[in-house]
């Protein structure tokens, strides 16, 4: 013998009336959806503001050589829907003394590269904080971080050659530079150091590489934060 379960149809009509009930009673009306608030739309270049220094978020790179790359690397972008891409190109490397406007410079050269519509993801990093940040400890993948710098469409490198070295950082500076240096990935780099002694410092075979894939450029003049009226 087979017996047939037969389920009553629901009623939600009682439960959906509840419901209604427990909203009016805290001032909600079910028949309002509710709705985003208006948003404005957000450029590539506001939120790339976000991510630099307060002291540089307004940089403008003025000077020929860098307006000159940053129109090169804007023109040679694959294209894609949101605008070029980045792509393959020349690096840059800026040198000079302290407080030339280096940093500056550089960071103007991304907002260039942004207002020119590039689709960028940019990592930027100083060469004291990159030993630091990649220093062998427990919990923390060094590796993964390095290749996430060296495979980054641009990467800012900025005071390359400052910062102590050791074997360690020697290899460290090497394996980043040597990755972007075969891929062709634009690389902005500032610099204190003369050429020869970059040599010293960093070894021959970072300096080599730096030769074949930078375009220099040399800052000259005063210290502009000794110069410069207080902000
Ligand atoms: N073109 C510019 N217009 C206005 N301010 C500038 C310009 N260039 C640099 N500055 C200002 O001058 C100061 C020094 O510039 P910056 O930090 O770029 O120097 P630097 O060459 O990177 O120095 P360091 O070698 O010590 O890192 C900063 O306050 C920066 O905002
Ligand atoms: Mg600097």
């Amino acid at each position: 013998m087979s017996a047939t379960l037969v389920r009553e149809p629901r009623q939600v009509g009682p439960l959906a009336d509840r419901l209604n009930t427990i909203l009016a009673t805290r001032g909600i009306d079910p028949r309002v959806t509710a709705e985003d608030p208006p948003t404005e739309p957000v450029t590539a270049l506001e939120l790339a503001d976000a991510r630099i220094p307060a002291r540089y978020r307004r940089a403008l790179a003025d000077h020929s050589q860098i307006i000159a790359w940053a129109d090169h690397i804007a023109g040679a972008g694959r294209p894609g829907p949101g605008g070029p891409g980045i792509a393959e190109g020349p690096s840059l490397l800026i040198a000079g003394p302290t407080g030339t406007g280096k940093t500056h410079q550089a960071y103007g050269a991304v907002r260039a590269l942004l207002t020119r519509g590039v689709r960028l993801r940019w990592e930027a990093t100083t060469s004291a904080d990159l030993h630091a940040r990649l220093r062998p400890r427990a919990g923390h993948d060094g590796e993964r971080e390095l290749q996430t710098l060296a495979r980054c469409p641009l990467l800012l490198l900025d005071d390359l050659g400052a910062a102590k070295t050791s074997e360690w950082t020697e290899e460290l500076t090497y394996r980043l530079i040597n990755h972007r240096y075969e891929h062709m990935l634009p690389t902005l780099i500032t610099t204190n150091l003369p050429t020869a002694e970059l040599r010293t410092a960093l070894g021959d075979r970072v300096a080599s590489r730096l030769a074949e894939m930078t375009e220099r450029v040399v800052f000259t003049g005063p210290d502009r934060r000794r110069t410069a009226p207080a902000p």
